[in-house]
Order: structure tokens, then sequence, then C-alpha cells
């Protein structure tokens, strides 16, 4: 009884082994910016915020990055698309529309190819920062960027909006996810804040 049990607590230390190191990256484990492209992760680790969004997103960047989720299902989302700022100036995406109507235009290139998985191969590619080391959270520096990015208000209020993690993921994962979600009722791309912020 007492072997058999040390035997399936072995096997059981194992598997969280496994599963912690060759599947699922999280914030908690993710650097800050890096050459190697994450699977199943978990967004939003350590949040101190109360209410609908204090626990953690999963987000799989395997599928994201690989399979065919653009909003009409018919092709794969170019990196550049997400990590905005890997991508030289002249070929930013052009007009892009928030969640709230606001129209933005992406200026900021810190890279001179377009990424891709072949050009981060490269020993001498720069890494690929985290989306939350230039839109930090709230009341938060950002760690890669002098200064929480910002735009101006389009109701002609003086004080620019800042573009914090909230507004930065949420953009980005919302618009898209809305968009599919009305191209195609069975879509699985969460939409609610409970779909989203369950883990
Ligand atoms: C749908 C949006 C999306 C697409 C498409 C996408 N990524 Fe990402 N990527 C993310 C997000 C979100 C993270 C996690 C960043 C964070 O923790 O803030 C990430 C993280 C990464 C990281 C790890 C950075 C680190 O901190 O270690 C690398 C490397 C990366 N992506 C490369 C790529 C490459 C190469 C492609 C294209 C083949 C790609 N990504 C496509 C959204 C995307
Ligand atoms: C498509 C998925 C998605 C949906 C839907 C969504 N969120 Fe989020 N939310 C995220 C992601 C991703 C982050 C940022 C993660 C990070 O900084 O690592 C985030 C961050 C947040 C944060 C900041 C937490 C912190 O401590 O930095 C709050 C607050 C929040 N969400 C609230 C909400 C509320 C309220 C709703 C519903 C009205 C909602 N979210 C809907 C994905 C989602
Ligand atoms: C190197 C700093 C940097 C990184 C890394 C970065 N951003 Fe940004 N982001 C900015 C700046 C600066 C702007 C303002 C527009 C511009 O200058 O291009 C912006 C604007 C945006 C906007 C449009 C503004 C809005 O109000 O919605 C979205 C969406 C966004 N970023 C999402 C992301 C996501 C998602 C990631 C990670 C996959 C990411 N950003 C990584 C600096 C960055
Ligand atoms: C450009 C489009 C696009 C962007 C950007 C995007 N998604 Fe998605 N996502 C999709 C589509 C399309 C699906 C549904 C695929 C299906 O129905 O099989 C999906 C599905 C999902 C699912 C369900 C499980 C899965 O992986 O299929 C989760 C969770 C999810 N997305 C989280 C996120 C988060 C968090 C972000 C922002 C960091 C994000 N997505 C950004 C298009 C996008």
């Amino acid at each position: 009884m007492k072997k058999f049990l040390t035997l399936s607590l072995l096997v059981c230390a194992a598997c969280t082994t496994l599963r912690n190191t060759s599947t699922v990256r999280n914030a908690a484990t993710l650097a800050p910016s890096g050459k190697e492209q994450p699977k199943e992760m978990v967004l939003n680790q350590g949040s101190k915020a109360t209410g609908a969004g204090r626990k953690g997103v999963a987000f799989n960047h395997e599928t994201h990055s690989l399979m065919k989720y653009s909003a009409d299902g018919k092709s794969v989302i170019g990196c550049a698309e997400c990590h905005h700022t890997d991508a030289p100036a002249g070929t930013l995406k052009g007009e892009f529309t928030t969640d709230d109507g606001r129209k933005v235009k992406f200026t900021t290139s810190e890279r001179n190819a377009v990424l891709t998985t072949a050009l981060l191969a490269a020993p001498a590619a720069a890494p690929v920062k985290g989306c939350r080391e230039c839109h930090a959270r709230e009341g938060e520096k950002p760690a890669g960027w002098p200064k929480m990015p910002e735009l101006p208000n389009p109701d002609g209020d003086p004080d620019p909006i800042p573009i914090t993690n909230v507004e930065a993921y949420h953009d980005n994962c919302n618009t898209c996810h809305k968009q599919a979600k009305k191209l195609n009722p069975a879509s699985r791309a969460p939409n609610s804040c409970a779909e989203c912020h369950n883990k």
C-alpha cells in the first residue's frame, strides 16, 4: 500500500513538472522579452485588480500565430499584427479602429524588418518584447519604454489617453473577437469578461 502511494505521488509529480515545463509558459516564467515563441500561456498573472478583471486569461499563442485565426477565419495572423512595433515604419498597419471606435495610426517601429519565425531564428535578431514591457499596468512605469504610451484624446480633451495594458490587450483581443463572432456566430472567440478572465 505504502509503495503504491509513493509510486502514484512520483507519477503525479512527473506530470506536473511536464505540464509546467513543456506546454505551459506563463507570465510568471516568461521573461519580459525573449526569442522563444510561447504555446499555451496565462496572461494577467499577479493582477491586484478587484472585480471581473482579477483572474488570469488563457491565451494560446500557438493557435493564434500558426492557424487561420484572422477574424474571417481565412488567414494566419501576421506576427506584426499583434507585435505592432516589430516592423519597419513604412509597413506598419494603416488605421486601426479601437474597441470604442477611436481611429489610431501605428507609427512606432523598433525593427527594420517585419517579424516572422524565420527572422527570429537568426542569432543576431533582437528578442520580442512582451506587450506589458511598454503597456504597463495603471500607475506602473513601463520597463521597456520611456513612459506609458499615450495617444491624443479624440474628444478634444487636452489630456492624452494612456494606453495601459487594459487598453492595449483589450483593443487587440476584443476588436478581432467581436468581428469574428459577427462573421461567424459559431466562433469560439471569447467576448465577455468571465469567458476570458477565468484562470
Ligand atoms: C494574436 C496576437 C499575436 C500574434 C499573431 C503573435 N503573437 Fe507573439 N505574443 C503575443 C502575446 C499577447 C504575447 C505575450 C506577451 C506578454 O506576456 O505580454 C506574445 C509573446 C511572444 C514572444 C515571447 C516574448 C517574451 O516575453 O518572451 C515571442 C518570441 C513572440 N510572441 C513571437 C511571435 C512571432 C514570431 C509571431 C508570428 C509567427 C507572433 N509572436 C505572433 C501575441 C501575438
Ligand atoms: C478577449 C479576452 C478578454 C476579455 C473579453 C476581457 N479581458 Fe480584461 N484583460 C484581458 C487581457 C489579456 C488583459 C491583460 C493581461 C496582462 O496585462 O497580462 C486584461 C486585463 C484586464 C484588467 C487589468 C488587470 C491588471 O491588474 O492589470 C482589468 C481590470 C480587466 N482586464 C477587466 C476586464 C473587464 C471588466 C472585462 C469585461 C467588461 C474584461 N476585462 C474583458 C483579456 C480580456
Ligand atoms: C516598444 C513598445 C511597445 C510594445 C512592445 C507594444 N506596444 Fe502597443 N503601442 C505602443 C505605442 C507607442 C503605441 C501608440 C501608437 C504608436 O506609436 O504606434 C501603441 C499602441 C497600441 C494599440 C492601439 C492604441 C489603443 O488605444 O488601443 C494597441 C491595440 C496596442 N498598442 C497593443 C499592443 C499589443 C497587443 C502588444 C503586444 C503584442 C503591444 N501593443 C506591444 C508601444 C508598444
Ligand atoms: C486578429 C484576430 C485575433 C486576435 C488579435 C486575438 N484573437 Fe483570440 N481568437 C481569434 C479567433 C478567430 C478565435 C476562434 C477560433 C475558433 O473558433 O476556432 C479565437 C479564440 C480565442 C480563444 C479560445 C481558445 C482558442 O485558442 O481557440 C481564446 C481564449 C482567445 N482567443 C484569447 C485571446 C486573447 C487573450 C487575445 C489577446 C491577447 C486574442 N485572443 C487575440 C482571433 C483573434
